[in-house]
């Protein structure tokens, strides 16, 4: 369970929150709720729309991408790392689905809420900017490489 002192530690983890003011991070405390997850259950998926995002506190996600009908796993994620900051900044449907390992728990935070608290904190929109083109940068990169096996190769069909 997560208490006061984590959320201390997870400051120190965190870009997010080590960029805040000590008023802007109580406020981000006061738009964030903790939820829990058993394992395989499916935190977001992939397309879907949504603004919310996590920080994990315990636990690890799986996150994967659709490559032609196939799930490609594009990351292992664990505590201290974002999830679903992508379609919060970026204003876009999910792009990924992230599904819990085993037992996972996080602070959710309302995307529309932490969107106000983004404008008063520059710095802050800049690193969840700059990870979010970083990681659809790396699904861009996964999904156009080739694969070498010819297992995944793409047939032509007459
Ligand atoms: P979002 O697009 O809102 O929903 C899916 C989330 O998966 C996404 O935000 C990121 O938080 C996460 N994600 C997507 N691609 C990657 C990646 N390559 N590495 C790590 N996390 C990712």
């Amino acid at each position: 369970m997560t208490n006061l002192a984590d959320f201390d530690a997870l400051q120190k983890h965190s870009t997010l929150f080590s960029l805040l003011s000590e008023s802007g991070r109580t406020r981000l405390w006061d738009v964030a709720r903790e939820v829990s997850f058993r394992p395989g259950e499916t935190l977001m998926t992939e397309g879907a729309t949504g603004s919310n995002f996590h920080v994990i506190t315990e636990g690890s996600v799986r996150v994967t991408i659709d490559d032609f009908g196939r799930d490609k796993e594009v990351a292992r994620l664990g505590r201290g790392a974002f999830v679903g900051e992508m379609a919060a900044i970026m204003m876009e449907p999910r792009s990924a689905t992230v599904v819990a390992v085993d037992d996972v728990s996080t602070l959710e935070f309302d995307g529309a809420r932490v969107e106000d608290l983004l404008r008063e904190f520059p710095k802050v929109r800049e690193a969840l900017v700059k990870l979010a083109l970083k990681r659809s940068e790396d699904n861009l990169q996964q999904l156009m490489s080739m694969d070498i096996s010819g297992e995944g190769a793409l047939v032509e069909q007459d």
